[in-house]
C-alpha cells in the first residue's frame, strides 16, 4: 500500500475545505480494495452540529460509489502533532474495519494505527442482538 500517495490526495482534498467557521481544514483519502482512492474534506455549516469531518466525507463518497471494503485511511491536518480523528469518525471507521489509518500532519509527521487501536471495544454489528419476530 501506498501511503504517500494516500496523504498525497488527502493533502489535495483539504484544499476543498469549506470551513467559514473554524477555518481548520482536514483532508481525508480513503484506499477501496479494488484500489480506487476517493478523497474527502470537512463541510462545515452555520448549524455548527452539521458539519462532516473530512474522514466521513470520504468514506461517503466511497459508499455511495459501491465500495466497502477498504484497505486504508490518511488523515491530514495543520495540527502540532499528527492529526487525530474524532470520537464520530472512529465509530465509521470501526464499522468498515479499515485495517490502516494513516494520520499526518502538514509538517510531515506520519503515524499508523489499526482501527481497533483508535476505538478499541467498538460497537459494531456482533453487538446488535437480531430480534426474529
Ligand atoms: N474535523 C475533521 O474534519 N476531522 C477530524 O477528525 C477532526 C475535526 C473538522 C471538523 C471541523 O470542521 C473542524 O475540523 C474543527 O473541529
Amino acid at each position: 500500500m501506498d501511503s504517500d500517495e494516500l496523504l498525497r490526495q488527502a493533502r489535495m482534498s483539504r484544499e476543498q475545505a469549506y470551513v467559514p467557521y473554524s477555518h481548520f481544514p482536514v483532508g481525508a483519502a480513503v484506499l477501496t480494495e479494488s484500489g480506487a482512492i476517493y478523497g474527502g474534506c470537512n463541510i462545515e455549516n452555520a448549524s455548527f452540529g452539521l458539519t462532516n469531518c473530512a474522514e466521513r466525507t470520504a468514506i461517503y463518497k466511497a459508499v455511495a460509489d459501491g465500495h466497502t471494503r477498504f484497505k486504508a485511511l490518511a488523515v491530514i491536518a495543520d495540527t502540532p502533532d499528527v492529526c487525530a480523528p474524532c470520537g464520530a469518525c472512529r465509530q465509521v471507521i470501526s464499522e468498515f474495519a479499515i485495517p490502516y489509518i494513516i494520520l499526518a500532519n502538514m509538517e510531515g509527521r506520519v503515524a499508523t494505527y489499526t482501527a481497533e487501536e483508535l476505538l478499541p471495544l467498538s460497537f459494531t454489528a456482533k453487538d446488535i442482538k437480531q430480534n426474529k419476530q
